[in-house]
Order: structure tokens, then C-alpha cells, then sequence
């Protein structure tokens, strides 16, 4: 499959105004999508945030009994959460890449990055080569509704009142119209769970949040005398 375009560039353009834009467009619906993490599983060990951008999902479960890592392309959404002084190490990088060693970590968490990744099944291979047997996966994603009348109010509203706001306060709309476009393209549930099984995780469950707008995806990575 091929890559698909580098979307850090369009993350470093928007970085100033990301997450209080996020806030705004879901009226503020995504800060307690985020908060449910911690129901899911107790933070503990090496944990990763692939895609942290300023740090938003890792601040939700930083305790003292876990290292938290985030890792992201976009180098201006990692200085944000730098000098908010989240105790996490920021690392610039990609998911399809990971410079770390096989099994490093505990879990691996990821909110609203699997849409925007260059190549999807690469950085699946990547996270099953440096989590730890029989540890979790944990992708938080929007997808886009099947109900027809919330699929007409996400296209009016994202593909084009928040475009239009966006454009008023200064920003570019064409950048917003991306993010809204990118979760239509992006798999349905069915087909993305399909996509995990390939990579062969095991135990692969979903939670749906406010009317399936967002989903939490949750895994595990098989021990290896018990795969096949
Ligand atoms: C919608 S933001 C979400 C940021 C953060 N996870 C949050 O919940 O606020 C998507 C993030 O994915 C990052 N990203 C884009 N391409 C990536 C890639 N190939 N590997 C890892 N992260 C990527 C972007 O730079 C951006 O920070």
C-alpha cells in the first residue's frame, strides 16, 4: 500500500489554535471521551502515546507508578505540551518508524491519529513490535455516523460552519475541511476491526461514545504460544 501525504506539516500549521479548536467543535464532548480512558485500563509500567500531539490523552493517565511517552511528527503540537510541563518524554517521530526496541512497553494509547497516519498497516506492525505480549492497544477514533441525519449535520457542520468560523478567526478553512474529510474517508467500524484482526490482535472489542460518533478500539497483542 502506498503512504499516504505527511499530515505533520498541517499539524505544525494548526498547532497553536489545535486544541481549543477540538474543544470548540465537539462542545467540549471530547475532553470526557478522553477522561474514559481511565476506566479501561489501570496506567502502570512503560506506556506509550503514539500520535500525543500537545499531550491532551497522556495527561488524562500520568500517575506515578507509569513513564509515559508521547511521540508525534509534529514538532510545534510537541512544544505546546513542553511547555505545559506534562510529566511525559516528548519524542519527535512517526508511528510507521518507532526508535524503540521490541517489547518496551505496557500499553499503548492513541487518540484521533489513525485517520491522519501516513501508512496504517506499518505503524500496526510497528506497535505489535514494541508491545509487550499480552498487553494492550488502545485507539480512540471518530468515525463517521451511519445514521443519515447525523451524517447530513457532520457534513453541514464540519465541512462547512467550522470551515467558516475557522476562516473567521484567521485560520485557513481548506485545513479544517481536511480533518472533516479525513474522517469520511477514513474505515468504518467493521472494516477497521477487520484491519486489526490482519494484524492479528487478539480479544478486539469496541466502546461506542455519544451516538458512535467516537470509538474506543481496545486490544491486546497474542503471547506468542498462543497465536495460530
Ligand atoms: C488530531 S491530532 C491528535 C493529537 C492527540 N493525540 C490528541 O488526542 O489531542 C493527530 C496527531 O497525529 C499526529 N500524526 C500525524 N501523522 C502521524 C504519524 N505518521 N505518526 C504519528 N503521529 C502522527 C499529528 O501530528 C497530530 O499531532
Amino acid at each position: 500500500m502506498r503512504d499516504k501525504k505527511d499530515s505533520a506539516p498541517l499539524f505544525n500549521k494548526i498547532a497553536k489554535h489545535y486544541d481549543t479548536f477540538n474543544i470548540f467543535a465537539s462542545f467540549g464532548i471530547e475532553k470526557s471521551w478522553r477522561r474514559r480512558i481511565k476506566t479501561l485500563f489501570i496506567p502502570k509500567g512503560n506506556i506509550l502515546d503514539l500520535g500525543c500531539g500537545s499531550g491532551q490523552f497522556s495527561k488524562t493517565i500520568i500517575n506515578d507508578n507509569c513513564s509515559v511517552f508521547g511521540i508525534d511528527p509534529a514538532i510545534k503540537m510537541l512544544k505546546i505540551g513542553k511547555q505545559r510541563k506534562y510529566n511525559l518524554k516528548f519524542i519527535n517521530g512517526y508511528g510507521e518508524n518507532l526508535p524503540f526496541k521490541d517489547n518496551s512497553f505496557d500499553f499503548i494509547i492513541s487518540a484521533f491519529v489513525f485517520r491522519n497516519l501516513k501508512n496504517i498497516n506499518r505503524t500496526l506492525s510497528e506497535i505489535k513490535r514494541v508491545l509487550k505480549e499480552g498487553e494492550k492497544l488502545i485507539i480512540l477514533e471518530f468515525f463517521w455516523p451511519e445514521n443519515h441525519l447525523l451524517s447530513l449535520f457532520f457534513s453541514i457542520y464540519l465541512g462547512h460552519l467550522l470551515p467558516f468560523i475557522y476562516k473567521i478567526f484567521g485560520g485557513n478553512s481548506q485545513d479544517i475541511k481536511y480533518l472533516c474529510f479525513s474522517i469520511k474517508k477514513f474505515y468504518n467500524v467493521k472494516n477497521f476491526k477487520s484491519l486489526l484482526k490482519t494484524h492479528e490482535f487478539d480479544n478486539i472489542r469496541y466502546l461506542n461514545l455519544s451516538f458512535n460518533l467516537a470509538r474506543y478500539f481496545i486490544m491486546e497483542k497474542g503471547k506468542e504460544n498462543e497465536q495460530n
